[in-house]
């Protein structure tokens, strides 16, 4: 549960945490966000999430609405004021408030800033990664920028829904040519008949996932191979294992795509191997 929410300069109750009615991340999407992940009360690849934010902000010419020490802060606050010991970290930015115009707004718009903090039912993740989730493919029917954190999530959340509703917590969206980009809300990972990870190489269809970097170090360490490019719904089908990466999640084995059973229909060793090992990997900092 959320009590205490950051926004424009004050930290609010949520019952009188309040942003301006024309604000243009209401109105357009006009906005970035970040999920950081909060571990024993400290935060996991702050200086990889704090990085992302800074390039997604400088993207769309949205200005930074404090500095990223400034903003190390607010988000230690945060965590601190809802006691969040292990849970995320929620900012988002947004262009700003002003009459609804599609032209962007002069320097004097002044960037919104929210930051929340809360923890989920402890200990979710490792309860499904027990036994693997399912997924389901649909078409990529996204923007061609999706390497941008934007709020602009309704095709993740229309898509989302239907994997629901099909028995699949998650979506591979798949491009024109049949590879799998990546999930609604993740990245995407099979594990070859010879004990190599694929992943989509980085490119405009993806968000460059922190997690998926986190993971790729992990693999290093571990001698494992790690090839990135684009693979098929076909070849995904026929791997070994499959899993897939986010900040909430870590690594979560994927044991079905479309219903049908990848490897034993159970988590993998390698999956496992390396849920189990990210945390030694990360970055651990205190806030
Ligand atoms: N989602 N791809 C998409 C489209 C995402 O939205 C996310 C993260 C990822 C994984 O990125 P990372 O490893 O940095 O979390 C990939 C967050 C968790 C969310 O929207 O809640």
């Amino acid at each position: 549960m959320t009590r205490i929410v950051y926004v424009n300069g004050a930290y609010k109750r949520y019952a009188e945490a309040a942003i301006h009615a024309e604000d243009r991340g209401f109105q357009f999407a006009d906005a970035v966000y970040e999920v950081i992940e909060v571990l024993g009360g400290r935060l996991v690849d702050a200086t990889r999430h704090m990085a992302r934010l800074d390039r997604s902000l400088r993207e769309l010419k949205i200005a930074a609405p404090m500095s990223q020490q400034a903003l190390l802060q607010v988000i230690g606050e945060a965590v601190r004021r809802n006691r969040v010991s292990d849970g995320i970290v929620y900012m988002q930015v947004t262009r700003g408030a002003g009459p609804r115009d599609f032209s962007l707004p002069g320097a004097d718009i002044l960037p919104t800033l929210v930051v929340l903090a809360r923890a989920p039912r402890r200990g979710w993740a490792d309860e499904l990664a027990k036994t693997g989730i399912a997924v389901k493919t649909m078409p990529d029917n996204r923007w061609g920028r999706c390497d941008i954190k934007t709020v602009m999530l309704l095709p993740a959340v229309l898509a989302k829904d239907a994997a629901r509703r099909d028995g699949a917590r998650e979506v591979w969206f798949v491009d024109s040519q049949g590879a799998i980009t990546e999930g609604a809300s993740s990245n995407a990972w099979i594990v070859t008949a010879e004990g190599v990870l694929v992943t989509r190489k980085l490119d405009s269809n993806i968000l460059p996932g922190i997690t998926r970097a986190g993971v790729a170090d992990v693999a290093a360490s571990e001698r494992l191979k790690v090839e990135e490019r684009p693979f098929s719904v076909k070849e995904a089908l026929q791997a070994r294992e499959a899993f897939l990466t986010s900040a909430t999640n870590t690594v979560m084995p994927v044991v079905a795509i479309d219903g049908q059973q990848i490897g034993e229909g159970r988590p993998g060793p390698i999956a496992q191997r390396l849920r189990s090992r990210f945390h030694q990997v990360a970055e651990i900092s205190a806030v």
